[in-house]
């Protein structure tokens, strides 16, 4: 029986989050170049994408560039670029097949402006699109996140439009880049590492984390029903006990 016979369809993640981790790794593995993981990323993500298509998962957010990731060498930086430009390009139709509304949070506006507008036009497309919300996280940091949430509401407080006691778990949620977005259920990082650097820090304080050995190049969809499989093993609390459940 494979695993998405075993996923019960009524106890399904809502959200997925996935930091995709290891393509430098998996291309030195075999000798090539960095950016040849990057480019061989492309085909996990849209396993990824069809997989949560295929069994009905809403929402699917992937760690595509984070906001240290400036740091790296200046080509590896272009290439990504372009490459994300390339696949918009290329996966609009499969984003229309599967009805995947495309999404992104970070701070876009530090993108070239070729990635800006290719990102808008994509967006534009898709936006009626209603079987799965894809969002990029693009230069993207979740400590920055929550400091603009934070003084999103500072401003909101002096310009008297709410007062303090409004503020609340809801009112910095709303504030967040995700606003709308249901926290998600599950996170799966590939690569072997153990950490979440920097990735939706408020939004997944009950989150179930699921870390995989693969590199995300070799990250397939049966990857995924596994995973969702093993997240449905367990029981979520929320702080509660067993017997409140
Ligand atoms: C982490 O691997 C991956 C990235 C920083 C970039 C992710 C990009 C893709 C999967 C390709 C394109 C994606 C889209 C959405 C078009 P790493 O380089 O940190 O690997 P390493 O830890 O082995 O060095």
């Amino acid at each position: 029986m494979s695993f998405e016979e075993k996923i019960n369809k009524k106890n399904l993640p809502k959200h997925v989050a996935i930091i995709m981790d290891g393509n430098g790794r998996w291309a030195k593995g075999i000798g090539k170049l960095r950016i040849f993981g990057h480019q061989n990323g492309v085909s996990a993500v849209r396993e990824a994408m069809e997989g949560c298509v295929k069994i009905g998962i809403p929402y699917l957010t992937l760690y595509a560039f984070s906001s240290e990731n400036w740091n790296r060498p200046k080509l590896e930086v272009q290439a990504l670029m372009e490459l994300l430009v390339n696949t918009l390009a290329k996966e609009t139709a499969t984003f229309m097949k599967n009805g995947v509304r495309l999404n992104t949070i970070g701070n876009l506006q530090d993108l070239p402006k070729n990635c800006q507008s290719k990102l808008a036009d994509t967006i534009e497309l898709t936006k009626d699109n209603n079987t799965c919300v894809l969002t990029l996280a693009l230069s993207y940091g979740s400590r920055a996140e929550i400091v603009e949430a934070t003084k999103a509401i500072v401003r909101k407080v002096i310009d008297g439009e709410i007062s303090v006691d409004d503020i609340n778990e809801s009112l910095i949620s709303e504030n967040l880049f995700t606003a709308g977005i249901p926290d998600p259920d599950l996170m799966i990082r590939t690569s072997g590492e153990q950490r979440i650097s920097n990735y939706l820090l408020y939004q997944m304080a009950y989150t179930e984390f699921c870390f995989l050995d693969k590199m995300w190049p070799e990250f397939t969809r049966e990857d995924l029903f596994e995973t969702i499989y093993n997240y449905q093993q367990r029981e979520r609390r929320f702080g509660k006990t067993s017997e409140q459940l």
